[in-house]
């Protein structure tokens, strides 16, 4: 099991050491882990924020456990060198083309959710992300228009492929859910979300057994805090994605317990080379105050068990105790409570 753990900026490097402590806790056979720079920390030490020793380590691993990246510092950087990149470079070289969000109300945590007890509780969604392309990976720049006004752009495109492969990780995914799968796009009004929408129709052909939906992405939004419950799987591209898994994750309540699996095509020898990694940032502001919410790593963290090394069980037993953590009334600050960074980890491995 060899795990290149790249914990990154901010709150990245607390929250990973806690979920390397839950690990480190569980006697895993072969565990080895490796740590690299990435991020601001990778710019300042190494001059870029994916240096190409950290790519290799993480292409040599069966698995990436992965921080947080960014800087306020970095933002007047160039493009490429900002500590955002590190992650993008990651998706991009590495192939993890679907991301999977979970995000499911926590028993215990009803009250913490931004929408009423009542339609919080029926949260149970996966939202899969394609990650490889659209507008994140276009063509981009600024130029001056010949009346001497600047302008930005980002060319959104999908190819077919592309959404092929997505949409059949959406669909096998539904398929072992209960069956319903919505799609996200903006077909009245983009090309690309047209193609997007036709594809997935192609593909459904082969999963007669799932129930197959389309919404426009406002409305998906609108759909997604009026009731929540009525979605399972949703397939969506990646600007979509990132913008529904952060609503998504203050209807659970906290943004500091969704985890993520990035996942491509290369299988380990016990799953999926993928790469794991909360959906919250750096979050600059509480850096390094032993303030930040540790679940999301730990939740990814059993993500990786599950998916990168077929440990099924022990997905389960960390997952299990944190939800039971969570019943007991464990509570950081993120969530109204007090306890802090390695408190909330404690509480945790006090349950396993
Ligand atoms: C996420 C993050 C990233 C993204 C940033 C850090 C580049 O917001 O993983 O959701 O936009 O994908
Ligand atoms: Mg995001």
């Amino acid at each position: 099991m060899k795990i290149a753990v790249l914990a990154g900026d901010g709150i990245g490097p607390e929250v990973t050491s806690e979920a390397v402590r839950v690990l480190d806790s569980m006697d895993l056979p072969g565990l080895t882990l490796f740590t690299g720079d990435v991020g601001a920390a990778a710019y300042r030490a190494h001059g870029h924020p994916l240096p190409p020793e950290t790519l290799t380590m993480a292409r040599e691993a069966d698995a990436v456990l992965f921080g947080a990246v960014g800087d306020p510092s970095c933002d007047d950087l160039p493009r490429h060198l900002r500590p955002e990149q590190a992650v993008l470079g990651l998706r991009a070289e590495l192939g993890l083309f679907a991301n999977l969000r979970p995000a499911s109300m926590l028993p215990g945590l009803e009250d913490a959710s931004a929408l009423r007890p009542e339609i919080a509780r029926e949260i149970d969604m996966l939202i899969i992300r394609e990650l490889n392309g659209d507008v994140y990976f276009g063509e981009k720049g600024t130029r001056t228009l010949g009346s001497g006004e600047r302008e930005g752009w980002d060319r959104m495109a999908y190819s077919e492929n592309e959404v092929r492969r997505i949409a059949h990780v959406a669909f096998r995914a539904a398929q072992g859910r209960s069956g319903r799968l919505t799609s996200v796009d903006k077909a009245n009004v983009l090309e690309t979300s047209q193609l997007w929408r036709d594809v997935v129709v192609e593909v459904a052909a082969e999963y007669p057994d799932v129930a197959l939906d389309h919404l426009y992405v406002d409305n998906a939004a609108m759909q997604m805090v009026r009731a929540p419950g009525q979605f399972d799987t949703i397939v969506t591209g990646n600007l979509f994605g990132d913008i529904l898994s952060d609503q998504a994750s203050m209807c659970v309540g906290s943004i500091g317990l969704l985890p993520s699996a990035s996942l491509g095509e290369r299988q380990s020898a016990h799953g999926t080379f993928g790469l794991y990694e909360p959906i919250h940032g750096s979050a600059p502001d509480i850096a390094g105050q032993g303030r930040a919410n540790p679940l999301a790593a730990i939740f990814s963290a059993a993500m990786m068990l599950r998916h990168s090394f077929g440990r099924e069980d022990d997905a389960r037993r960390i997952e299990d105790a944190v939800k039971a953590a969570l019943a007991g009334g464990t509570r950081g600050f993120d969530l109204g409570g007090s306890m802090g960074t390695r408190e909330l980890a404690d509480a945790v491995l006090a349950e396993m």
